[in-house]
């Protein structure tokens, strides 16, 4: 098995995503602006997995920093808090990570700063450890979802590559499984970064789970042949209305699934709500560099200087989600009014 983000006391080792599936390789990351470029650059990427590396980054900067007093500390915390802020602006679970390490510098801080940074690096491990717990909760609750037999359509890659481990879509899909239920998946290549064709069908194959990739205009093709039963899909920001931020294509897929009369069950942890935020319209929308778009695999296949749109995610309006899976149950609409319930149970916990 592999690991997707570790964290050996001096650096942070990353496997690489944008070389999977051809090479299984790591970067070491030994300083916070490498971890930062890494999250740019998407060596880690979905939103989990970049809220846990963020997390280990601020450990890093600290010990790096050689600070020995809390207030010097404190200010090194706000650099790199900004820097890894920065990063990628979408994925709410980056700003979740940031803000539970302030939060646990200041119950620290009087502890001084070696054991300031000592306990800091223990909230890292815990964010990563908890993130696969959680998974795991979504999984079972997931998994009653899902019929044996079931043909799942899923985009992107919500897999162990995308967390800490197990993954959110594709640990529903690990838990069905693993239940005894058959289950088939269509993985969808996702372009332009091919997180679908190079990651969701790596993973799966390797743990032998039955899945077909396609292209992702196929997609209406296979739902109107009757080959698919429902979507399945992860999420970067869920807003307090149920919008769901999620890699773009998602909400085309969202669309088919509506015509077509299939679930569109969205899973992510609490850590993807932003319940501060009223709608979809309010979450900020990456756009990424066009060479994603006129290169692929470093192969120009668009004219020189034509002009090109890149936005990394799109919003699915709440009416198109069935459900929303997290750690402590699923969520079904009014979202206005489960979603907050479901939050508060976790605090309650
Ligand atoms: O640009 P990416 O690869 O970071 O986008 C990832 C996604 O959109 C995932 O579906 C989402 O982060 C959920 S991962 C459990």
């Amino acid at each position: 098995m592999f690991n997707t983000i570790k964290w050996d006391g001096d650096s942070v080792i990353l496997i690489d995503q944008r070389i999977l599936p051809s090479k299984e390789e790591y970067v070491i990351c030994r300083q916070t602006a490498e971890v930062a470029q890494a999250i740019v650059d998407m060596v880690v990427r979905g939103a989990p997995a970049i809220g846990v590396t963020a997390a280990f980054g601020i450990v890093l900067g600290l010990k790096e920093s050689g600070v020995t007093d809390v207030d010097k500390a404190r200010l090194r915390l706000l650099e790199l808090v900004e820097l890894l802020g920065s990063t990628r602006p979408t994925a709410v679970n980056l700003f979740w990570a940031i803000d539970r390490m302030k939060r646990r510098f200041e119950i620290l801080a009087p502890l001084g700063v070696k054991m300031l940074i000592e306990g800091l690096e223990r909230e890292a491990l815990d964010i990563q450890r908890e993130d696969i717990e959680l998974n795991r909760k979504m999984g079972l609750y997931g998994a009653e979802l899902v019929p044996d037999g079931s043909r799942i359509l899923t985009h992107c890659n919500a897999g162990a590559l995308a967390t800490a481990g197990y993954g959110t879509a594709l640990g529903v899909i690990r838990a069905a499984v693993d239940s005894g239920k058959k289950v088939e998946v269509y993985a969808d290549e996702t372009r332009p970064f091919l997180q679908g064709a190079r990651l969701t069908a790596w993973e799966l194959h390797k743990d032998s789970i039955p899945v077909t990739l396609i292209t992702d205009n196929m997609a209406g093709y296979l739902m109107a042949k009757g080959k698919v039963e429902m979507v399945i899909v992860g999420s970067d920001r869920i807003a307090s209305n149920g919008d769901v931020a999620n890699k773009i294509g998602t909400y085309s897929v969202a669309v088919l699934a509506k015509e077509h009369g299939l679930p569109f069950y969205v899973v992510a942890p609490t850590s993807t709500f932003d319940l501060s935020i009223g709608s979809g319209d309010e979450i900020p929308i990456e756009e990424r560099l066009p060479e994603e778009v006129t290169h692929i695999q470093g192969v120009r296949i668009a004219p020189e200087g034509v002009p090109v749109a890149n936005p990394a995610f799109d919003v699915t309006p709440n009416r198109l989600v069935s459900a929303i899976v997290c750690e402590n149950g699923v969520a079904r609409a009014p979202y206005t009014e489960s979603l907050p319930q479901l939050s508060k149970e976790g605090q309650a916990a």
